[in-house]
């Protein structure tokens, strides 16, 4: 499996991941990945002939970086690729300047909320009607350890 940047020809197989992994009603349309895709930081993890097997994407806003969206295809689960995936999305936004990072999670998910604890995001706050009336997010955040030693005395 490698990572690499999302590319325009991509759009299809993203949007097909999306529909395996969210009703209609709260799948992003088509038009917003052809958007992130393009404007986002987005990247897509692949088998070695190219079938995309996940994607995540985010953002950098000042000294914090947030998280969009993060799917895997229900055939390629537990096997490490959410979490490679949100890893290298970190690393990216960290190089951009990012001192944080922020997510939403529905609290319909709990092996999204699983995973996001074990890369190290903590709770904060609920968002009450984040994907629509009645259906709530917990937003969670993580904070990146300065892996610089500490300055001497
Ligand atoms: C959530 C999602 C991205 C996880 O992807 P994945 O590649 O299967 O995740 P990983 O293999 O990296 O899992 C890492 C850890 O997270 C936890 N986890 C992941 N999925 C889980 C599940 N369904 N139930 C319980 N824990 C789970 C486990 O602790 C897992 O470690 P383990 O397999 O050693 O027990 C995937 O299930 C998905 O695309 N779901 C639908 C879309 C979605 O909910 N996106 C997040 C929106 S907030």
């Amino acid at each position: 499996m490698k990572i690499r940047k999302a590319e325009p020809g991509d759009l299809a197989r993203i949007v097909q991941i999306e529909g395996l992994c969210f009703p209609e009603e709260t799948a992003f349309p088509p038009g917003m990945f052809a958007y992130l895709i393009r404007y986002s930081v987005a990247l897509v993890a692949c088998e070695p002939e190219e079938t995309i097997l996940g994607f995540v994407m985010g953002y950098t806003s000042g000294t914090y970086g947030a998280i969009y969206t993060l799917d895997v295809h229900p055939g390629y689960r537990r096997k490490n690729i959410g979490s490679e995936l949100m890893m290298a999305l970190e690393k990216k936004l960290a190089g951009m300047g990012a001192k944080a990072f922020r997510l939403e999670a529905a609290l319909d998910k709990p092996g999204a909320l699983e995973l996001y604890r074990k890369a190290g995001y903590q709770e904060r706050e609920i968002v009450r009607n984040y994907y629509g009336r009645g259906n709530h997010a917990v937003r969670m955040w993580k904070k990146l350890v300065s892996r610089d030693p500490p300055l001497r005395e």
